[in-house]
């Protein structure tokens, strides 16, 4: 029986011995043919004329920026640096290298030739197929990160499932999938009369509905919570001053987003849905047109986001009626954009938490960088504008160790322009370079 054991056990340990030569000659194999197939560059420098360190607020000369597995692995001057024959060495020498822009407010399956009435005759899969050359162009004109605040049917899930999974390109989405809002509100479809019964996705009445919505978004594959908290200037018979959710479902929402560790962006005008918008404890205020300077100083204490697209309202006002938006909704901006403004500027000196949102869908996607130069006639300095683009949301998003600025150990989400962006902020609207997470995307001119 003894030496029986013994023997099995001897003949496991000759073949468990053969196992491992047998491995050790596969992973050689494997190694060798790894090896064929990687890139002769194991590490990409950038050298450009200068780099904007978002940290500092300071212009940076002459930096060498190393990458590795598309982190920034290394930044130091360039009079440091070594180039060996294993670098892959992009040349910048003439550019300003900027983190990758942030744009707070987009929607990627919306097209800005298309409003109002006209939205009814696209099918989602017509309307999310549009998105993959939205994505692609917001991408290429910088904007290597957005949140969209908003998409039908799970649209823009399917677009961010699509783009990380390297079918098509488009930058890294943060999305919404329906926003949440009251019957007959600006989330809710008002176009259609009571025969037809429409519905927005995300419509809910009551607490515990809106918690619902908020469980099924995530469900679905949402990775932010967007409520409608007061009327719209694109939403039939919504008035822009009316608050829209209730303290109570503001609150529900919140708690339920935060608690599932998702932040929460609430579209508001009026300043009650503003200030119940920033008591509820959502994390930004879109739009924020009426803000007085009571609901700024409360944003303020907060810590609350406002994302204030004020570049829209030219090309609503310029382009609007011909892409169908409604009359109602040209008067509605008449009033909304000129106050927007102003208080944006009242925002800007009161040092309220600024992020970049821009609304494209409802202007050109790709023309986001055109609202920097508003922000700095508003009252912001290009640096700050800057901030708005790139530290600010990746910290509103809870990422900022890994977006935001160029720093050592973030994802290499760079983008270059020729020339500098802190004395002409329009730079921003022609950017020559895109790399996101270390692979380039674009590297040439646009001019
Ligand atoms: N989506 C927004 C709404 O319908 C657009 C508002 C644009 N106007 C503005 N001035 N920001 O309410």
């Amino acid at each position: 029986m003894h030496a029986c054991a013994l023997n099995s056990c001897y003949s496991k340990l000759i073949f468990s011995s053969k196992v491992a030569q047998m491995n050790l000659v596969t992973c050689t194999l494997l190694f060798i043919l790894l090896l064929a197939h990687l890139p002769i560059y194991a590490k990409q420098v950038i050298i450009a004329k200068s780099h904007v360190d978002v940290e500092t607020g300071k212009l940076v000369e002459q930096p060498a920026i190393g990458i590795v597995d598309g982190k920034i692995e290394s930044i130091m001057s360039q009079d440091r640096l070594t180039i060996t024959d294993d670098m892959d060495v992009i040349d910048l020498s003439e550019h300003t290298l900027l983190p990758g822009l942030m744009d707070m407010h987009v929607h990627l399956t919306s097209d800005a030739n298309i409003h109002g009435y006209r939205r009814l005759t696209s099918s989602l899969p017509r309307t999310t197929l549009r998105g993959v050359s939205f994505a692609e162009k917001t991408l290429l004109a910088g904007f290597t990160t957005v949140r969209n605040v908003g998409a039908p049917g799970f649209a823009d899930v399917a677009l961010r499932d699509s783009i990380n999974d390297g079918e098509i390109i488009g930058p890294r989405m943060y999305v919404a999938g329906r926003s949440i809002g009251v019957t007959g509100g600006h989330c809710d479809n008002n176009l259609l009369p009571y025969l037809y019964q429409a519905k927005g996705g995300g419509v809910a009445d009551g607490p515990w509905k809106a918690r619902e919505k908020v469980r099924e978004n995530i469900k679905y594959g949402a990775s932010v919570i967007k409520i409608c908290a007061t009327g719209g200037v694109l939403s039939k018979g919504t008035k822009v001053v009316a608050q829209q959710l209730t303290i109570q479902e503001i609150k529900a929402i919140v708690e339920e987003a935060h608690m599932r560790g998702l932040t929460v962006a609430a579209h508001a005008h009026g300043l009650d849905g503003i200030k119940a918008a920033i008591e509820g404890g959502v994390d930004s205020i879109e739009h924020a047109s009426f803000a007085d300077k009571e609901a700024i100083k409360m944003a303020k204490a907060r810590g609350t986001y406002f994302s204030m697209d004020i570049y829209v309202t030219e090309y609503i006002l310029g382009e609007g009626e011909k892409a169908g938006i409604l009359e109602e909704s040209l008067a509605k901006e008449r009033l909304v954009g000129k106050t927007q403004r102003r208080n944006f500027k009242d925002a800007v000196d009161a040092d309220v938490n600024m992020v970049f949102g821009s609304d494209a869908g409802v202007y050109p996607h790709g023309d986001n960088g055109k609202q920097f130069s508003r922000m700095v006639e508003y009252g912001m300095t290009p640096m700050q504008a800057i901030q708005s683009a790139t530290i600010n949301p990746a910290t509103m998003l809870k990422v900022e160790s890994e977006l935001g600025s160029l720093s050592v150990g973030k994802l290499a989400d760079i983008i270059a322009v020729k020339g500098n962006p802190l004395r002409d902020i329009s730079l921003l609207e022609n950017v020559h370079f895109v790399m996101k997470e270390g692979q380039v995307f674009k590297n040439g001119g646009s001019d």
